[in-house]
């Protein structure tokens, strides 16, 4: 038998977690980009580097971004990588498909490119992996004729993405999908045409689980919420308090304290007004509990990844804003956070890292937000307070 080419990658095909070398391989069966990718990726298994040269800007015609263009550093080597561009298909919300537009995808795919694809980059996008600068627009043109468009890349509104939110989930205090939806249509333009210091995120997650992570990987996250009272069924925490230990479980890890639990009775209270509606008894309980009925999300800002000031989680900018349709108040603040950190960021600088710099009291001015104290965790420990000049008393000129 002939040595195989790929002694190390083979590695990977042993074992029961579904193997992306025998994809691969499959994906090689049809296509020589794909194999080449494979005997590529086995040299840098070898020599422990990357063998993609830095960079690549390729794209369609009308728009500035979609698609990351990549050359193998060893065409000698690997002809079939020569070119290995990715393109970025926008994927419907909450990843819901037919497999009628799956086999579209497919099928252009075969033809065009390498037969290779990631389901899903972690923006969200459908990944088409691996394809020549002169197949791109004839693919694109083939994807959009059938009703896709390309996702962000660069400096732009990156491809929005949400939970599966009310398609079936209970929890979900806004129609996560129809927002994610509706925002990406009306900003095709900050999508499709880079026009800002740096990239900006959307993620809409319904409810405070948060399964899109939108609060830690977007820089505006808008997290479902309610503000009334929990809806609870008596009878069905009940029938818990056979099952799990409702004192112990739930109310004791309540983070603020605020559950009681009648054990004598089997009666659960709660005291609204000081749950921080973590979720904890809900999931824990979800035949019994459900979020309030006067339902919203919490908008927060600035979530970004370490580079360049450090890792950032979103924070509060609105702790409850209604998302019902045409979500024109979200989209407002949207436009008015980019107009402000078009005109005041850095070159590649996120809006997170603009609003440090510059802090809250400007930002919040600029958006015509009030501070309130529900924005932050604890108030500053140093005294170097900034006044705005009206805000502190003028002698009067000449007594
Ligand atoms: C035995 C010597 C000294 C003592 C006991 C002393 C004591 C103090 C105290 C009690 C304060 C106020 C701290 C506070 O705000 O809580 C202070 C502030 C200050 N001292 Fe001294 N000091 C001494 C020497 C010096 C010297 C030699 C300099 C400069 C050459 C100096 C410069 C300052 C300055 C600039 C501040 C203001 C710091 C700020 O605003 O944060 N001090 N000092
Ligand atoms: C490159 C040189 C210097 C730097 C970077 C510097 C930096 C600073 C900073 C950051 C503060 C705090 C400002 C604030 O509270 O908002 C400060 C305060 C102060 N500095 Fe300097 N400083 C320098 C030189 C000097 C020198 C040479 C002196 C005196 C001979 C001096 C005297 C003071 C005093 C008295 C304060 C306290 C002012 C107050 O409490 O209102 N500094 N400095
Ligand atoms: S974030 Fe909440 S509403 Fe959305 S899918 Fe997860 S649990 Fe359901
Ligand atoms: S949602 Fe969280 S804070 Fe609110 S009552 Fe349940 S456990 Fe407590």
């Amino acid at each position: 038998m002939a040595q195989s080419e790929t002694p190390l990658l083979d590695e990977l095909e042993k074992g029961p977690w579904p193997s992306f070398v025998k994809d691969l391989k499959m994906a090689g069966q049809k296509k020589a980009m794909s194999r080449d990718l494979l005997r590529q990726l086995e040299l840098s298994y070898k020599e422990r580097i990357g063998h993609w040269k830095h960079g690549g800007i390729v794209g369609v015609k009308g728009y500035g971004g979609g698609v990351i263009g990549r050359y193998s550093d060893r065409p000698d080597l690997f002809p079939g990588v020569e070119h290995c561009h990715t393109m970025r298909i926008n994927m419907p919300t909450g990843w819901f498909y037919t497999t009628k537009a799956l086999r579209t995808i497919c099928d252009i795919w075969d033809k065009y490119g390498s037969g290779m694809t990631n389901f899903h980059g972690s923006t969200g996008d459908i990944i088409l992996l691996g394809t020549t600068t002169n197949n791109l627009q004839p693919c694109f043109d083939e994807l959009s004729e059938k009703g896709f468009d390309m996702g962000g890349s660069g400096s732009a509104l990156r491809t929005p993405s949400a939970c599966v939110g009310p398609a079936r989930c209970e929890w979900a205090c806004y129609d996560s999908l129809d927002a994610i939806n509706d925002i990406t249509h009306t900003f095709q333009m900050q999508l499709h045409r880079p026009m800002w210091p740096y990239k900006f995120k959307i993620k809409c997650s319904a409810c405070p689980n948060d399964c899109v992570a939108a609060i830690a990987r977007a820089d505006l996250s808008i997290i479902g919420t309610w503000r009334d009272n929990i809806q609870m069924d008596p009878g069905a925490v009940k029938e818990y308090a056979g099952k799990l230990d409702i004192q112990e479980e739930v109310v004791e890890l309540c983070p603020t304290r605020c559950m009681s639990w009648d054990e004598k009775k089997k009666e659960l209270k709660i005291n609204n007004k000081e749950c921080s509606r973590c979720m904890h008894c809900i999931n824990l309980m979800p035949k019994a509990l459900a979020p309030g009925k006067d339902k919203g999300a919490t908008i927060l800002i600035g979530g970004k990844a370490p580079i360049l000031k450090g890792a950032m989680i979103s924070w509060v900018l609105i702790p409850f804003l209604k998302m019902e349709k045409p979500y024109q108040p979200i989209k407002d603040l949207a436009l008015k956070i980019w107009d402000w950190w078009d005109e005041n960021g850095k070159m590649r600088e996120r809006v997170g890292e603009l609003i440090e710099r510059v802090g809250m009291r400007v930002f919040l001015k600029e958006m015509g937000i009030k501070p309130i104290p529900q924005m932050i965790r604890t108030p500053r420990a140093n005294p170097y307070f900034f006044w705005w000049p009206e805000e502190v008393p003028q002698k009067p000129k000449s007594a």
